[in-house]
């Protein structure tokens, strides 16, 4: 049987259902989805997505950091295998389709295929991805980024110090870490199915995006150091107040991001933490994290480096000490151009309007680009909102992806 004759069909309530499912494993009340890597949540939500992909016949197998691997072995299951997936974390307060869509997208995919009678010449697997988000260890896509060989765990800590190795030996993930290295050549391609997390496919009406690149992000640890003392006591011209410089350095972000002119730039600070947090305490320290972003590299890198010489200057102004940590500073992605027009084959064949697009999210692709030829496959979310409680994606708009992915897998594995 080829793809082309195959009679594909996605289990739209099935799959919307799963993902309700999914949701409900969180810390943070409905509809907000709170899931932190390796918290009890977490476990629990990697334990029913396991449950279903041993319910479709998958073999699994898990790797020292947690990653999860389902494979639907082919006929030549020698020949490196044809990947699909994303991640089941969520940043606190987020929504409910960010990476779920994708895992278990992926999943619905597989079984649609396994439906048909359809049998992989390559074996298809399903990865999902120990952690995309930074949460925990203030570094995004961690897991991907050691299975591309750019990350070594033993650099790996959370924001208190912990180290990876206590995190994943409590969560049951043993073995050493040079283990989740993939070698290049082990997969034949990788496909993400991802909630476009932008406005632009739900405000062309068109159902599938096909990324072609995906930018490039960054992410500073900014640590300010002043001099606390008493509220009410301390007058105005002595103080050196740690928050008022990063204050002004949060300003410098959001300006260095606007200098460029290009919509593709972005800037924000997403976290700030001030010691020791009294409202009667004048701030001695502050540590912010900056994430910051663009589809150009020159460009991003013009804005770390704007962003570094505020810092100097409030700094110098301000008589306080400002450190500027490098966490990461990612090259872009492009996508592979024979994987991309899969996809675009795939969406075709189903008579469902596509465009090419630039992805200015990050995912566990920018990495796996790195090892295996990867494309992105995106679907419209309402209003283009996402990391908020109310993210949203309409069951069919998941179905039309999941059903382009089991087309494109069709292809990529009988190759
Ligand atoms: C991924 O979650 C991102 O922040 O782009
Ligand atoms: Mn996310
Ligand atoms: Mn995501």
């Amino acid at each position: 049987m080829t793809a082309g004759s195959m009679k594909l069909e996605i289990n739209t309530a099935q799959l919307s259902s799963e993902i309700e499912t999914l949701a409900r494993f969180s810390d943070a009340p409905a509809p907000a989805v709170t899931r932190v890597v390796f918290s009890q949540q977490d476990l629990r939500a990697r334990e029913y997505v396991k449950d279903l992909c041993a319910a479709a016949g998958l073999a699994i197998r898990e790797d020292p950091v947690g990653n999860t691997f389902a494979r639907w072995s082919g006929s030549e299951p020698d020949l490196p295998a044809v990947a699909t997936g994303s991640h089941i974390d969520a940043i606190p307060n987020a929504g409910a389709y960010d990476g779920t869509v994708g895992v278990l997208g992926g999943l619905e995919a597989i079984r649609a295929l396994q439906l048909t009678g359809f049998r992989p010449r390559r074996s298809i697997e399903l990865i999902v991805f120990s952690a995309e988000e930074p949460t925990r260890f203030g570094i995004g896509c961690f897991a991907s980024r050691m299975m591309a060989g750019l990350l070594k765990g033993a650099f790996v800590r959370d924001r208190d110090g912990k180290h990876l190795d206590d995190w994943r030996a409590e969560a049951g993930f043993r073995g050493g870490t040079a283990g989740v290295r993939l070698p290049a050549g082990y997969y034949h391609a990788f496909i993400e199915l991802h909630i476009e997390q932008g406005p632009l496919l739900e405000r062309a009406g068109i159902p599938i995006g096909v990324v072609t690149a995906i930018a490039a992000p960054a992410t500073l640890r900014i640590t300010i150091e002043g001099e606390g003392g008493h509220a009410g006591a301390v007058l105005m011209p002595d103080r050196r107040d740690a928050f008022c410089a990063a204050a002004e350095i949060a300003l410098a972000v959001e300006r260095a991001a606007r200098s460029t002119r290009a919509l593709d730039t972005v800037g924000t600070v997403g976290i700030c933490d001030v010691f020791p947090g009294a409202v009667n305490s004048i701030p001695s320290r502050v540590r912010l994290e900056v994430d910051a972003r663009d589809i150009d590299l020159a460009r991003r890198d013009r804005v770390l480096e704007g962003i570094r010489e505020a810092g100097q200057e409030i700094a110098d102004r301000r008589s306080v000490s400002v450190n500027i940590e490098t966490v990461n500073a990612d090259e872009p992605a492009t996508c592979d151009p024979d994987v991309v027009e899969v996809l675009c084959r795939a969406a075709a064949a189903h008579d469902l309007r596509f465009q090419r697009m630039v992805s200015r999210a990050y995912h566990d692709s920018l990495f796996m680009s790195r090892i295996a030829p990867t494309a992105m496959l995106f679907i419209p979310c309402r209003g283009g909102v996402s990391h908020r409680p109310d993210e949203y994606a309409s069951p069919d708009a998941i179905a039309a992806g999941a059903l382009v992915l089991a087309e494109a897998l069709a292809d990529l594995s009988a190759r």
